[in-house]
């Protein structure tokens, strides 16, 4: 199967996209990272991409002037010069402007550690604590011009504790996260993934009611 090229935008510590690669290199995603951009210099995130010799930059924001859409258009040249076809956000925490959107329609996904539409935003999973959900998860979707809702592709699910704090509780979505990103890309570089309004359906895949925790 003809290999997706990627480029993954990244603000810190790069684990998503570390899984991402990990399951690139065992067979399980058909894709290529392209390109590692990220907003912040010092971002984690860099250093894993050329320890596996993946082009990675810092886009600096500065010097932008609050113009999102300048820099966006930034990114997408960058994006372009490396011939992505599919951008994934990984822990990239910058509102993206339509430059970006228009620029890959349909191609553009992010990562969220909540079952949205639940808990979008910032420091979600002190949210779902403090609000008491027993379940809490994280989602793939589609990114539109809303913050964190665009159609979702993909969500796996995890048990709250009565024990949790925010960090056992965000290490157990994270741990979902690395499956479900790459799965989401999969469906993706397979083609299967159709977007009918806010309905994103994966064909050809199987699921069995009783057991699933993620799905497709
Ligand atoms: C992940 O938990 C991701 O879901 C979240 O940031 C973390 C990045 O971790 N993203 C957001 O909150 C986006 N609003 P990582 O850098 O180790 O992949």
């Amino acid at each position: 199967m003809k290999k997706i090229r990627i480029g993954v935008l990244v603000s810190g510590r790069g684990s998503n996209l570390q899984a991402i690669i990990d399951n690139i290199k065992k067979g399980e995603v058909s894709a290529e990272v392209a390109i590692v951009i990220s907003d912040q210099a010092d971002a984690y995130a860099l250093e894993r991409a050329r320890k596996h010799a993946i082009p990675a930059v810092h886009v600096s924001a500065k010097g932008y002037k609050n113009r999102r859409e300048d820099y966006d258009n930034a990114l997408v040249q960058e994006l372009r010069k490396h011939g992505v076809e599919l951008v994934c956000l990984a822990g990239f925490m910058r509102i993206i402007s339509p430059a970006l959107i228009k620029a890959y329609p349909g191609r553009l996904l992010n990562i969220h550690p909540a079952l949205l539409p639940a808990f979008p935003g910032l420091h979600v999973q002190k949210a779902a604590l403090e609000h008491g959900v027993k379940f809490s998860g994280c989602t793939v979707h589609f990114v539109d011009e809303g913050m964190d809702t665009g159609p979702i592709i993909i969500q796996a699910v995890v048990p709250v504790l009565d024990n949790d704090t925010e960090e056992s509780l965000s290490e157990r979505i994270l741990a979902q996260e690395h499956k479900i990103y790459s799965r989401a890309i999969q469906l993706f570089a397979e083609g299967r993934l159709k977007i009918e309004g806010r309905r994103v359906t994966a064909s050809g895949g199987e699921t069995s009611i009783d057991k699933f925790l993620i799905n497709p």
